[in-house]
């Protein structure tokens, strides 16, 4: 069974193969959503985008990125710069071992946003 490694809270799941992340981090209490959009967000449906989270490590464990979270993510400005790393966790099954960021910050004046 892979295993979740969430940096920020210092926290590691071990979850089922193909398990949505987003649930997976809420049944264990931990928040993906930022300030308010711990009460506006979407279903996890890929329409609110305030799911997102890095994942540093095991990109490759995560499913590939459907249509709707690609459209989802390019009109977001935090994507800017994590092209790479950047997924919605609502819609990323979990295949394999991974380094997860959850509420990543805006990197507006960061070295990767003018890149
Ligand atoms: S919960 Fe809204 S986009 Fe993921």
């Amino acid at each position: 069974m892979p295993i979740v490694n969430f940096v920020n809270e210092k926290k590691q799941l071990q979850v089922p193969d193909g398990a949505n992340l987003r649930q997976e981090a809420m049944k264990a209490g931990i928040e993906v959503y930022p300030h308010v959009h711990k009460i506006l967000h979407c279903p996890g449906l890929a329409q609110c985008g305030s799911c997102r989270v890095l994942i540093t490590k095991g990109q490759d464990h995560a499913s590939p990125m459907g249509f709707l979270e690609k459209a989802r993510l390019k009109l977001s400005l935090a994507y800017i710069g994590n092209e790479e790393t950047m997924r919605l966790s609502c819609q990323t099954a979990v295949h394999g071992d991974m380094d997860v960021v959850t509420q990543p910050p805006l990197n507006l004046f960061g070295e990767n946003f003018f890149s």
